[in-house]
């Protein structure tokens, strides 16, 4: 690590620090602590992951970092500041909660900002949460929330959960489930895959239960599928929730037993995935749904879930095992 990036890290360390402090220590923090403890944040976790505040000010860090005299010439580079059209710097974040970001060494290397509004402050066309911009220090591709800290346990027992927001592995992490991690989004990069199936043999996905949280499930089973050789389950998560909602409508218990026991194969998720925009009363809409579960067939390496899942397609839509059979081996042929 050379002295740029060792600066870099500590000005992130630093604001890292004042952010928590704002939170937990000032009035200015209250409401937004307020707010994460009827969220189901204790004390403690807001502790352990460094949880903070940035208040609505454009210069609240900029002048904490002058009167520590820290090094200026680092300031335009760590991504915490954006540059105003006379060249002074001003507060990247400002009236939102603070998710430090650490990267796999567990050093702070960015930020991510959830918006929070209040009756004084209340602005329409804010993003949810903002992001540190691409630094480097801070490698889009390459960091998963939590990786560092969820390490130990996904080497422990093999298994990995991704999510994809901050609130949903905080809501695991609280619930005794350590070995989650999350893209901070939806769409996840060669580099995360090979950093966690450097140490993970099995990843399941618990995205939201949302529209776009099982396209984003679609479309990561497909991406993992090409890129590695995780075994892959899907988590579905129920009437729409994300993980975090279903904590707090169905309580830790459930939930755990949700990620434990309610892992379903991919083929599975595809079977529900795949008739979701199909009206299956109508014909030719059925046949094209068996046309494109016998193409997801050829992903399913294990011989006895491909025969179950024949016999399952065969029975469902009254066509013989024998044609389904012989198309699913034309299929084989043609995608060689
Ligand atoms: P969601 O829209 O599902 O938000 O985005 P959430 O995590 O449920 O947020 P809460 O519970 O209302 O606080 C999932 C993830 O996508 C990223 C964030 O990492 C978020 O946790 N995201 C979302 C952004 O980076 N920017 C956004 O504007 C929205
Ligand atoms: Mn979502
Ligand atoms: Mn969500
Ligand atoms: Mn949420
Ligand atoms: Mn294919």
């Amino acid at each position: 690590v050379d002295s740029q990036q060792q600066q870099l890290i500590q000005l992130h360390e630093k604001a890292a620090e004042v952010y928590h402090h704002m939170l937990v220590n000032t009035a200015v923090g209250q409401e937004a602590l307020d707010y994460l403890h009827q969220r189901g944040l204790d004390d403690d976790l807001i502790e352990e992951f460094n949880i903070g505040f940035a208040p609505n000010q454009r210069d609240f860090l900029v002048r904490v970092f002058q009167n520590e005299s820290l090094d200026s010439k680092a300031f335009p580079e760590s991504g915490l500041f954006v540059e105003r059209e006379n060249e002074e710097l001003v507060d990247r974040f400002y009236q939102r909660i603070m998710f430090p970001i650490r990267n796999f060494q567990g050093k702070t290397v960015g930020f991510s900002g959830r918006f929070f509004a209040t009756e004084d402050v209340n602005e329409q066309d804010q993003p949810k949460y903002l992001n540190s911009p691409e630094t480097t220090l801070f490698n889009k591709r390459e960091i998963l929330f939590n990786f560092d800290k969820a390490r130990s346990s996904i080497r422990k027992d093999g298994t990995v959960y991704l999510f994809e927001g901050f609130m949903d592995v905080l809501a695991a992490y609280r619930s005794g489930m350590t070995n989650g991690i999350a893209s901070m989004g939806t769409s996840l990069t060669n580099e995360q895959i090979t950093s966690i199936s450097r140490i993970a043999q099995e990843l399941a996905l618990c995205y939201d239960g949302d529209q776009a949280g099982v396209d984003a499930t679609n479309r990561a089973i497909s991406h993992l599928q090409e890129t590695s050789r995780l075994d892959l389950s899907v988590v579905s998560v129920p009437e729409n929730l994300d993980p975090d909602e279903y904590v707090k409508k169905y309580g830790q218990e459930a939930f755990v037993k949700l990620l434990e026991h309610g892992k379903e194969t991919v083929f599975l998720f595809k079977m529900r995935y795949r008739r979701l925009n199909k009206n299956m009363a109508n014909e030719k809409e059925q046949l094209e749904y068996v046309q494109e579960l016998l193409h997801d067939l050829l992903d399913v390496d294990s011989l006895i879930e491909q025969d179950r899942y024949l016999t399952q397609l065969s029975t469902e839509f009254q066509i013989s095992r024998e044609s389904l059979q012989q198309q699913l081996r034309d299929l084989k042929r043609q995608n060689r």
